[in-house]
């Protein structure tokens, strides 16, 4: 796919599909896309415009295959129950099932993602590296790519340090597996606005919130 044709995705129709995608195929990322990718991700908004942001790409196999083990010693703690006893993860009502499935599925093959992309930046720049995540995540969705925001990383400072050359005092945020998606795209499902809003007083409801359908206007734009 070349950068002057992408899918033809509109800006809510994407913001409305663009949900965790946790499963890639091994095919390469150009990197005519990853410019692409990233070139989107500066357009966030930062805080006094300092743009702090470093974006630390790796492909190479073997780093991958150690930033995979990392991630997997997190998910042995945080899944433990379902990693003991599989069957614990069919009690889960459905939409958990999904997630934890599906996580369970990026920590087994998190070294497969062609792509690692560590969105880093000084310890105090979370507010500002987070939007530029959030522009990845649409990025990738406007080309046809997946990915998701993750965390597992963070427990291994030191070791990331010394496998990646981050200074000290660079923190990695987040960290983007990117590939092309052998998931399902979109659509996106959450607590309705009505639920998560008030007005003029904290817990006042929002009658015309409340009168929109419980998926809101998801199906206006994914038609599902
Ligand atoms: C701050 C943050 C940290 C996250 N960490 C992880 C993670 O470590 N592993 C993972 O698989 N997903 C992670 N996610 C993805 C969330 O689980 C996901 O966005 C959420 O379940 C909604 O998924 P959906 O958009 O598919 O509905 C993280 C998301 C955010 C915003």
């Amino acid at each position: 796919m070349q950068v002057d044709s992408p899918e033809k995705v509109g800006l809510f129709e994407a913001l409305y599909s663009t949900r965790a995608l946790r499963r890639y195929k091994t095919d390469p990322v150009p990197d005519e896309l990853l410019y692409q990718v990233i070139d989107a991700g500066i357009r966030a908004p930062a805080g006094s415009n300092a743009q702090v942001w470093h974006f630390l790409i790796v492909r190479d196999a073997d780093k991958r295959r150690r930033i995979g083990e990392l991630y997997m010693q997190t998910w042995e703690t945080y899944g433990k129950q379902f990693l003991e006893n599989p069957d614990a993860i069919e009690n889960l009502p459905k939409q958990m099932q999904l997630v934890v499935k599906s996580t369970d599925h990026l920590a087994r093959h998190f070294a497969e993602a062609p792509v690692h992309l560590f969105v880093c930046g000084p310890e105090q720049s979370v507010g500002t590296v987070y939007p530029a995540m959030q522009n990845v995540l649409l990025a990738c969705r406007g080309l046809g790519l997946a990915s998701v925001i993750t965390m597992f990383h963070r427990p291994y400072t030191k070791e990331l340090q010394e496998l990646l050359g981050i200074p000290e005092d660079q923190v990695a945020h987040g960290l983007l597996p990117i590939g092309w998606p052998s998931d399902k795209i979109g659509p996106v499902n959450r607590i309705p606005v009505h639920k998560v809003s008030s007005v003029d007083t904290w817990g006042e409801s929002w009658d015309y919130a409340k009168q929109q359908p419980e998926e809101g206007l998801r199906k206006r734009w994914t038609g599902r």
